[in-house]
């Protein structure tokens, strides 16, 4: 009962609706600009102002296709690096009731590149490299876990290959944020990493069970190719499978009920 109390006041976050985020990443104007990283298509953040709201934004302009790549996971076939993953992820989190833990995410131009533009998480306590080497799961290790166990189930649906310590950070409330998606999306039909599976949440399972293809597309067509569609349902499938034989001890509540 406490947890269910709780849920509401944890993502009731800063006032603003994900509507409102993704309406001000589209048009508000940038007032200060830094490069965080070499090149052009490097990260950018930018603080954004449109005469009433300030915030910060990361803006991604990495668009790359390769026919093979050579990285940590190995070599990988039509390997693809685009800023257009960013925004899949985001909607794609929003289909499944993860709007309170991946920040809002648009397409708009930047000096000419189209880019993904991402709310800055405000109030950044860690990422998890630094969660890590800490050795600490915050002042309440099972809502850490309950967090966790999501985002470790999201990077197997999605086939993210760059979960790296810095792409998961930690703010004030110990509220966990997944960003840059740029690396995910893979063609695989099978999990990357089965052994991710544990425990899942409830409304999460639900919300996978009820992914479809013409869903997908009415969301995610832009951002997505139809086999990366077909995809995520294929390990939609493996994952949804997997829970339902683990039974419902495996299963948890953290999100909210929608
Ligand atoms: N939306 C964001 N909110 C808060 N911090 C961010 C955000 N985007 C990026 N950062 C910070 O900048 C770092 C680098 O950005 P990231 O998007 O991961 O690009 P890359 O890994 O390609 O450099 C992140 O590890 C994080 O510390
Ligand atoms: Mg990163």
């Amino acid at each position: 009962m406490a947890l269910l109390l709780l849920v509401p006041a944890l993502f009731a976050q800063d006032g603003l609706t994900l509507e409102k985020k993704e309406q001000f990443l589209l048009k508000a104007s940038i007032t200060r600009e830094r490069a965080s990283k070499k090149g052009i298509t490097g990260t950018v953040r930018a603080t954004l102002s449109d005469g009433t709201i300030t915030h910060d934004a990361s803006i991604q302009s990495i668009n790359e296709q390769k026919a093979k790549f050579e990285g940590v996971m190995g070599s990988e076939i039509n390997f693809r690096d685009t800023y257009l993953f960013n925004i899949a992820a985001y909607r794609l989190g929003k289909m499944l009731g993860l709007g309170g833990m991946i920040p809002p995410s648009v397409p708009r131009a930047h000096v000419g590149y189209g880019s993904a533009w991402t709310w800055w998480v405000e109030d950044v306590l860690m990422d998890e490299g630094e969660r890590a080497k800490k050795n600490t799961m915050g002042p309440d290790p099972d809502k850490w876990g309950r967090q966790t166990l999501i985002v470790r189930v999201f990077d197997q649906l999605i086939a993210n290959t760059d979960r790296n310590a810095g792409n998961t950070l930690y703010d004030k409330d110990w509220r966990i944020w997944m960003i840059d998606h740029t690396r995910a999306f893979r063609l695989h039909k099978q999990l990357l990493n089965p052994k991710m599976l544990d425990k899942c949440d409830r409304q999460f399972l639900a919300a996978m069970k009820s992914l479809n293809l013409g869903g997908l597309k009415a969301e995610l067509s832009p951002y997505l190719r139809q086999d990366e569609m077909k995809a995520i349902l294929q390990r939609r499938d493996v994952i949804v499978s997997y829970f339902e034989k683990a039974g419902p001890d495996k299963l948890y509540e953290y999100l909210p009920q929608r």
